[in-house]
């Protein structure tokens, strides 16, 4: 029961904080639309509005003729009225066809953009915001849109129904003056009644709406563990508090829009009693003509309709604010920061990372680390390991540049960071996660999104260093197999040998493997190290583990306590002197 004013009114405290038609403006700008497009709008529009003009008057004649039994010159006028109308549907068609395309331009720019944006934000945007959030607002050009060619419509409805009134207000001006009571009367009730409506329209609904769908979409992801401890009856009880709450109000809501309709027709109803009572008072007292009387009857409906479109445009520009608003919000720099790059470009690199006196802390959390200084070597396996919670991934993602952090703290072959490009940065650093994500694609085109250049040879090869080429071959169409929701499902180690397929295809200097062999079998692990071991040879691998064993043979082991760096060696030298890393190693060896 929701009518397409409902958006406008949830939106009303975001619309508040706009300024006229400005994020419009800038939205619409984002959609590069040529000046000869709005050139051929204003043309169009011009031409329509001759053309109604034409045809209301010529329809008028013709209802004169009838209604005065004269039909000279009728014949003709018919003719005239035939070849405008056809000139008019014509237009119109061009318009139709024009408005489609003139949408399908704007979704298409916008989207484009905007996606792209998102895809250049902090990732601290992403652990603050959920993925419906940014769909949302990726997805505001097909709102605008649809709601710039409604604008469009509405326009040409108005200049259609406006010459309709203008040709009644000649034949009948006081009847056409008293029809405003339909629109006097809508005015006040709105004025009443919407603020009312409003209140039902409240954030409370709207929060409502979207924990009832969040919970069933979470309820089928975790579906797992909701039967594995039986939570099944807790999160229907649960889902069924909010729908119910949801629901109390949408039938205030419902209610509400039926009295509306029927106190619309009521008003409708009570605008043509009075203005028959006033026809025939002025037929009696004032000379008022059959003819003009008659006209005025078969036309008010075009009055209505001309107030009707006029407040349906106030509502769809409002709309439209709403949603460049929501759209614009992507580039608002207060609500999503944008990620930052210097131009300094790291040709050939050698792959020394080092960090120094570092301080960081996540948003508003407490400092995770003070002065914190490593270094790692190019052409070497680098573990940094330490207890759950230390900050390992973080310095991970700090090193990807995922987070800020000042000036001249992380350098990546003595340059700062914040000073590299962005294709310095993150083309010449792969960080694998514990589930890398796989895209629902083949397996080709999964290491194509990476390089899309690749020859054959070269995915061949990649897999067979990454030990994933036997898995691959074994599947049904090879390379050619699909991966996901559609296709076979990938194990954890499976996921991350071809992660690792995708990091050599994509021929980065530095590897990064986070919790890579926590989770796999003593056979999947040993793979992966072998194929770690086999790329250190002439790539910076840092190892993320908590299983002491699987980094025993790295150069360099980084342990971590209290957020800082406790001790550095090897696995050997830190066995030695290190008590805490030792009872970490012995604790692990007994289990
Ligand atoms: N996105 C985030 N926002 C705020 N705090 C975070 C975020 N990510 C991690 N933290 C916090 O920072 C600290 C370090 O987290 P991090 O993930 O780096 O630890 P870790 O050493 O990798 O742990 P684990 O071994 O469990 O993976 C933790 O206390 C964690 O709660
Ligand atoms: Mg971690």
């Amino acid at each position: 029961m929701k009518n397409k004013n409902d958006d406008l009114i949830v939106e009303k405290e975001e619309v508040k904080k706009i300024s006229g038609l400005k994020n419009t403006l800038t939205l619409l700008k984002k959609a590069q639309i040529k000046k000869s497009t709005y050139c051929w709008i204003v043309l169009l529009y011009a031409i329509s509005a001759v053309m109604a003009v034409f045809h209301a008057y010529l329809t008028a004649c013709l209802t004169k003729s009838i209604t005065q039994a004269n039909f000279d010159n009728f014949v003709m006028i018919v003719l005239l009225f035939g070849v405008v109308s056809m000139l008019k549907m014509t237009f119109q068609n061009f318009q139709y066809i024009f408005n489609v395309k003139l949408e399908n331009l704007i979704v298409k720019s916008i989207n484009t953009k905007n996606y792209n944006q998102v895809l250049s934000l902090e990732i601290s945007n992403f652990n603050d915001n959920s993925s419906e959030e940014f769909q949302n607002r990726i997805y505001a050009a097909n709102q605008i849109s649809s709601i710039i060619i409604s604008v469009l419509t509405n326009i040409y409805e108005i200049i259609h129904n406006l010459a309709y009134t203008i040709i009644i207000f000649i034949y009948a001006p006081i009847l056409s003056l008293i029809y405003a009571i339909y629109p006097i009367c809508k005015i006040i009730y709105n004025k009443i009644m919407t603020p009312k409506f409003n209140a039902l329209y409240n954030k409370n609904w709207k929060e409502n709406g979207i924990k009832m769908t969040a919970l069933s979409r979470e309820a089928i992801i975790g579906v797992k563990d909701i039967k594995s401890l039986n939570m099944n009856n807790q999160i229907i009880k649960d889902y069924k508090a909010k729908q119910d709450a949801y629901y109390e109000q949408q039938n205030k809501i419902n209610t509400y829009s039926i009295k509306t309709k029927f106190f619309m027709s009521a008003i409708v109803s009570l605008s043509d009693i009075v203005t028959f009572l006033a026809g025939y008072l002025l037929y009696k007292y004032a000379n008022f003509s059959i003819v003009s009387f008659v006209l005025f009857l078969s036309y008010k409906g075009y009055i209505r309709q001309l107030f009707d479109q006029f407040s349906n445009l106030i509502s769809c520009v409002s709309n439209v604010e709403a949603n460049s608003y929501r759209g614009n919000e992507l580039y608002n720099d207060k609500k999503f920061s944008k990620e930052k790059f210097g131009n300094k470009k790291l040709n050939n690199i050698k792959g020394d990372i080092e960090i120094k006196n570092l301080n960081f802390s996540y948003e508003n959390k407490t400092k995770l680390f003070k002065n914190l200084s490593l270094k790692i070597e190019p052409n070497q396996i680098t573990a940094i390991v330490g207890r759950s919670g230390e900050g390992k991934s973080t310095i991970l993602s700090l090193i990807n540049k995922f987070y800020s952090v000042d000036d001249n703290k992380i350098f990546l072959d003595g340059v700062d960071i914040n000073q590299l490009e962005e294709k310095s940065i993150r083309s010449n650093i792969v960080y694998i996660q514990q589930s890398p994500y796989i895209f629902n694609m083949t397996f080709r085109e999964n290491l194509l999104l990476v390089n899309p250049k690749a020859t054959k040879k070269e995915l061949i090869d990649a897999c067979q260093k990454s030990e994933i080429y036997n898995f691959i071959m074994s599947t049904p169409n090879g390379l050619d197999t699909m991966i996901g929701e559609n296709g076979i499902k990938l194990s954890g180690g499976q996921k991350q040998r071809l992660a690792i397929a995708r990091a050599l295809l994509n021929k980065a200097k530095i590897i990064m493997f986070d919790e890579s062999t926590s989770s796999l079998d003593n056979e999947s692990q040993l793979k992966i190290q072998k194929v770690i071991e086999r790329l250190s040879s002439n790539h910076t691998i840092i190892v993320v583990a908590h299983r002491l064993s699987t980094i025993i043979n790295a150069n360099k082991i980084i342990y971590l306590k209290g957020h800082k760096v406790k001790d550095i060696g090897t696995h050997k030298e830190l066995m030695g002197r290190c008590e805490d890393y030792k009872n970490i190693y012995k604790v692990e060896i007994v289990e």
